[in-house]
């Protein structure tokens, strides 16, 4: 299916095809395959994680997928040299930093752009100069989208978590999910304003996409979770398939 403009590319995050894999340390299920019939049911990139202590995603991972795939492949990270030395190496076309600690089950909150600003944006200027597109995972705050530009950051990618939450937790609570959404929608709306590209995701579902992927200007949604627990029920294809016309919007 063909992207049109001002409707959202899906990025499919698929770690959790290496997670499954990990559980036995064996070669099934394959993580380039999975790539490949995501981008046959209409992804129009992969993303991973390759996490410092490497629970899913490994380094070899990266660099098949980097041969493999057609669409883009976009590399989740954390700021940690090691890490950024594997990407400057591989040249993903896109990362997107990352906060990470050791004991959280996924990526917890945003990156706290303001209290390591230097840091950052040596990152960004590091990766930018390899040709890479660097997107910076943040809070749908206002401080945090400026920083993000004054970084020169080419994207953000908007934290989903807390309304993709309440949805989950609360779902009749429509005042708050009605605030979450806000929250999201004026952060957006000023990324854009600023000349970000502006991409989103995190705890993303069938249930919740939809609002999401109608905010004006919103370039790619990255899901991942929601997408494999479906994908268990109806397979890998379908369970994209259903997601990439659910964001066709
Ligand atoms: N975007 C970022 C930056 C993430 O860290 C994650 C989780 O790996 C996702 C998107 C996808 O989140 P989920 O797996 O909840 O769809």
């Amino acid at each position: 299916m063909k992207t049109g403009v001002g409707m959202p590319k899906l990025g499919v995050n698929i770690d959790h095809i290496a997670t499954i894999r990990q559980a036995r340390r064996e070669k099934e299920p394959d993580i380039v395959r999975a790539a490949s019939v995501c981008e046959s049911a209409g992804a129009d990139s992969i993303t991973v994680h390759l996490r410092e202590d490497r629970r899913h995603i490994q380094d070899e991972d990266v660099r098949s997928l980097k041969k493999s795939i057609k669409t883009k492949l976009n590399l989740e990270m954390s700021i940690a040299k090691e890490i950024v030395d594997i990407a400057a190496d591989v040249k993903p076309d896109y990362v997107c930093l990352v906060p990470e600690k050791r004991e959280e089950l996924t990526t917890e909150g945003g990156l706290d752009i303001l209290s390591q600003k230097d840091a950052i944006a040596s990152v960004v200027e590091k990766l930018k100069k390899k040709g890479i597109k660097v997107s910076i995972f943040i809070d749908p705050e206002e401080n945090q989208i400026k920083a993000a530009s004054d970084i020169k950051a080419d994207c953000i990618e908007l934290h989903t978590g807390a309304y993709a939450g309440v949805f989950k937790l609360n779902p009749s609570d429509k005042n708050r999910i009605k605030q979450e959404f806000l929250r999201l929608e004026k952060a957006g709306n000023l990324a854009c304003s600023l000349g970000l590209i502006l991409n989103a995701g995190h705890g993303l579902d069938y249930k919740n996409v939809v609002p999401v992927a109608k905010i004006k200007g919103m370039n790619e949604l990255n899901i991942g979770f929601s997408i494999i627990a479906h994908a268990a029920f109806v397979g890998l294809k379908a369970a994209v398939k259903e997601m990439r016309k659910l964001v066709t919007v």
